[in-house]
């Protein structure tokens, strides 16, 4: 495939279809801007990757979004922020806003003093995250849980199904049960899950998810708009380095509107 050219749009990336939690996110807070959305699904889930294997799919994927001409990248990953965002922002001269876990909110709203952090494997065990807990749970207990399988039910668009239901209970109801009244959904693909997730943690536990903080911070880091007065409503360009079809098939489920996702073969 040949370069495409996406001057000024904004970059947005995840191991697959979980990144739309934070694209949704984006686009009402951007109307008026480009977005081009990749889904690295070839290549995912990241969970099971290792560092130096999510580095590297970060980097390439990044220096794709910086050569097509976006002005700034979005890390709607957790387990790439967590592993290898600071690799990227030392390889490309753009503004990187990336999604970390919302621990630092958490801790200040949980009253039981029991906070859990749903998020994969490689979150869990990052330095990033560890550095997270130590700098704002010194009062409260934070309870790290990693899911493997959740990332595979959003990616077939899963959401509510009695093997959903299981799963989501055989990591949600230890944290419950020990106390936490607060989760953080520290991995993209999750608010997808929020439903089912709430009905197993019960209607009294918070669910905190990030989202809407990283698109704030987004429009903070692209500074005021000097646009035309009657602006056009923004196009979105969404790819996958996976299956085309079928990840076009859980975007339209999971996006709400009918999206054309387009086979990206060169990253
Ligand atoms: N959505 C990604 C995150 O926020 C990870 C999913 C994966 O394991 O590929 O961590």
């Amino acid at each position: 495939m040949h370069q495409p050219d996406f001057a000024g749009a904004i970059g947005v990336f995840d191991s697959g279809v979980g990144g739309l939690s934070v694209l949704r996110a984006i686009r009402a807070a951007l109307p008026f801007e480009n977005l081009v959305y990749v889904a690295d699904s070839g290549h995912a889930p990241y969970g099971d990757q290792t560092e130096a294997y999510i580095t590297q799919r970060t980097l390439s994927v990044g220096q794709w979004l910086a050569t097509s001409g976006v002005k700034a990248i979005t890390i709607a990953c957790n387990t790439a922020t967590v592993v290898a965002a600071r690799r990227l922002r030392e390889n490309i001269a753009l503004p990187v806003v990336a999604i970390e876990p919302a621990i630092k909110p958490a801790v200040a709203h949980t009253r039981s003093g029991v906070v859990g952090v749903l998020a994969t494997r490689p979150t869990v065990q990052s330095d990033s995250v560890a550095r997270l807990c130590a700098l704002h749970g010194s009062q409260v207990r934070i309870v790290l849980q990693a899911c493997p399988g959740w990332v595979e039910l959003v990616e077939q668009a899963d959401l509510h199904s009695a093997q959903t239901e299981a799963l989501v209970r055989q990591y949600v109801q230890p944290l419950v049960d020990q106390g936490a009244d607060t989760l953080v959904l520290g991995c993209t693909h999750y608010p997808f899950l929020r439903d089912t997730i709430q009905r197993v943690a019960g209607e009294g536990v918070a669910l905190i998810d990030p989202a809407e903080a990283v698109a704030r911070e987004l429009v903070r880091r692209l500074g005021p708009v000097h646009g035309v007065s009657a602006p056009q409503l923004g196009h979105t360009w969404f790819f996958t380095t996976g299956d085309a079809p079928q990840v076009q098939r859980t975007m339209a489920q999971l996006w709400g509107e009918g999206v054309t996702v387009e086979a990206l073969t060169s990253v």
